[in-house]
């Protein structure tokens, strides 16, 4: 298994997470995004077939207003604060249940850790598509925005 940023080489046509919007965006968008330098897309592949998708995410750079978050981060922060967006997060249907998500979940907050080092970043914040999505990341100790639970942060600790 290998993590490396999406190029042209990864077969992004055939990536099925089982959500349209999640595989449209990979075939589509992602790609247009990364040569403007909107967003960096990284893939899992198997070594084997590195062409093959198993899983992938988007980061982006973000900055938000820290009234909507919990009063435990609230008041020790500034009112805008810096972070890294992860706009999305799938693992490919027949992948799913193989701890691929919490992999890539993992390789998302070391390079917010790179990304602290250099220009700052608070944590991680996440747009989950839905409240069954937004338990995976609450599992992993996210917390959810006050007046919208589908928007979580998760700390760099
Ligand atoms: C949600 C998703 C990313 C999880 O990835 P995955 O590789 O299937 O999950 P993992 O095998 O890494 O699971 C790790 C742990 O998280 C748990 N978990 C997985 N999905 C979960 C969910 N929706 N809610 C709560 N916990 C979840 C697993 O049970 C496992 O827990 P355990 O340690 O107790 O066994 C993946 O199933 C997926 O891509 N789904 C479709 C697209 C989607 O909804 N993406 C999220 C968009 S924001």
């Amino acid at each position: 298994m290998l993590i490396q940023a999406l190029t042209g080489n990864h077969n992004r046509q055939g990536f099925d997470c089982g959500r349209a919007e999640l595989n449209d965006w990979l075939a589509r968008i992602a790609s247009q995004h990364q040569h403007k330098g909107l967003s960096k897309t990284f893939v899992a592949v198997p070594d084997v077939a590195p062409a093959d998708i198993l899983a992938y995410y988007a980061l982006t750079l973000t900055e938000v207003d820290t009234r909507a978050l919990p009063d435990a981060y609230a008041k020790r922060l500034p009112r805008i604060i810096p972070g890294v967006r992860l706009g999305r997060l799938a693992v490919a249907r027949h992948h799913q249940g193989k701890r691929l998500g919490e992999l890539l979940l993992m390789d998302a907050m070391q390079r917010v850790r790179a990304i602290r080092e250099h220009a700052g970043a608070v944590g991680l914040f996440v747009d989950a598509l839905d409240a069954q999505a937004a338990g995976f990341y609450v599992r992993y100790g996210a917390v959810a925005f006050l007046d919208t639970p589908l928007k979580l942060f998760l700390p760099v600790c």
